[in-house]
């Protein structure tokens, strides 16, 4: 495992441009900081990551629901929330080098930590909140907020999907989607943006409950990492906070080892019933849930676990890196070492490319991709030698490559080539299915 080198990082970006997973947005303008676009293969992974978390966290359990809110809500939510009062960092400019810095992140506080300059301004606050405006006039009457986190509408909306879902306590409801930070410091790629993804689920429950929900959902999202994105014991960490919300009895970080060092990547945390509370408080809207045993109103009380999808692609990316010298030359190919990356197959790009031995096998073989391609994401590949393609797959971490050869016209056999392995087998293509199901799905 080479998760913690910083040439890693260099190495990544580079291949993540370079095969169209990730680049830069508006690059042929330059750029723009803390904005990022995803290409063919990073698409479909970050689609694939979002469904798995979707089908983990929404669609096997009975009692969380789903919801996909809008990015814009009313600018009064944002009040309630907190995040138009206080969501930000203390900033000081330096009125020499003109640079912006965090106060928190200077060790000497009195000191430019560019040029050391002592002409620093007093301290300011700055908001993340992004604005924009609503309708024709562009003033304060019409100003509104880009979501800072999804969780807030949820929040909002939770009788609405309650009376709908026919829920009781105890239940989540679950959301993915974007984000908008002005961060002031973006940095290391993907990790912290101005636009990402978060995968949010808020769990609802009596307050004499709530801390037997908290330790079942951090252990729910750790089996996560585990078991199923299959993250090793010294890439993830659990830190506690020492410090908490005045409402929040319990909070931590599930964190990940990156190159850069170790990075929040999930929180879960105990929220208490700030959130319905403000809401209720400020809507003028009843948003207590009629306890039926307690025969009263209670407020409930919320566990949220919430992560970033953005950064869980980093992570598995991160993990999945590797180079090998693994017997390359036996595919005919001169370099000694090759750029593999060991993705888990359910969140690979591409699960199966079908590769023809020859062009003209390429009729044929094509039958192939489209039987093989409803039941997983698959491509087709007929150019350049078979040692490059497989090299090709490697790259973009496509576990099992099918090589369709001239002996396939008789035996409807092809080779399937594991990437971790290198090794070959043949296996009828009427196989294809359950063998590649009980792989990819173990089923
Ligand atoms: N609702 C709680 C909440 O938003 P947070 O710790 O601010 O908590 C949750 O964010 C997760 O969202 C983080 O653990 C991280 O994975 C992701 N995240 C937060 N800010 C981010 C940023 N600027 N860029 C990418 N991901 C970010």
């Amino acid at each position: 495992m080479k998760n913690s080198t910083p040439e890693l990082m260099e190495k990544l970006v580079s291949l993540c441009k370079r095969r169209g997973f990730i680049f830069q947005s508006s690059e042929i303008y330059g750029g723009i900081n803390g904005f990022w676009d995803y290409g063919p293969y990073g698409t479909a992974m970050k689609k694939a990551v979002e469904q798995l978390w979707w089908h983990e966290m929404v669609e096997t359990r009975q009692n969380v629901e789903g919801l996909d809110s809008t990015v814009i809500c009313h600018p009064k939510v944002w009040k309630a929330s907190g995040h138009l009062d206080k969501f930000g960092d203390l900033m000081t400019d330096c009125r020499d080098c003109k640079a912006r810095h965090r106060v928190d992140q200077m060790e000497d506080k009195s000191l430019c930590p560019g040029c050391g300059s002592k002409n620093l301004t007093e301290p300011r606050e700055f908001n993340l909140m992004m604005k924009t405006y609503v309708g024709p006039v562009s003033d304060e009457d019409h100003a509104a907020y880009l979501r800072a986190e999804t969780c807030q509408p949820i929040f909002v909306d939770f009788h609405l999907v309650r009376i709908a879902a026919r829920q009781t306590l105890p239940f989540g409801i679950a959301q993915i989607g974007k984000a908008f930070r002005n961060e002031i410091n973006p940095r290391n790629f993907i990790f912290r943006s101005r636009e990402f993804t978060q995968m949010e689920m808020e769990f609802f429950c009596e307050d004499e409950e709530a801390m037997n929900w908290y330790e079942y959902w951090k252990n729910e999202r750790i089996k996560y990492y585990r078991e199923i994105l299959g993250f090793g014991e010294d890439e993830l960490k659990i830190h506690d906070h020492e410090t908490l919300a005045h409402y929040a009895k319990a909070a931590l970080d599930i964190e990940f080892k990156f190159p850069f060092g170790w990075g929040e990547l999930e929180g879960v945390h105990h929220r208490g019933t700030w959130d319905l509370g403000r809401h209720q408080e400020f809507s003028g809207e009843n948003l207590e849930y009629f306890d039926q045993e307690k025969n009263k109103k209670i407020m409930p009380t919320v566990i949220e676990t919430s992560v970033g999808l953005d950064r869980t692609m980093l992570a598995l990316l991160c993990h999945a890196y590797d180079e090998d010298s693994a017997e390359t030359k036996k595919e005919g190919m001169q370099e000694d070492i090759r750029i593999v990356l060991r993705l888990p197959p359910r969140v690979a790009p591409v699960q199966a490319a079908i590769l023809p031995l020859a062009k003209k096998l390429s009729e044929n073989a094509e039958k192939l991709y489209k039987d093989i391609s409803r039941f997983y994401r698959a491509e087709f590949d007929v150019t350049g030698s078979i040692g490059k393609r497989y090299r090709r797959q490697d790259e973009i971490g496509t576990p099992y490559c099918l090589t369709f050869d001239f002996d396939s016209l008789n035996d409807n056999s092809v080779t399937v080539r594991d990437r971790d392995s290198m090794k070959q087998e043949r296996v009828s293509t009427d196989q294809l299915k359950s063998y590649l199901d009980k792989l990819v799905y173990n089923i």
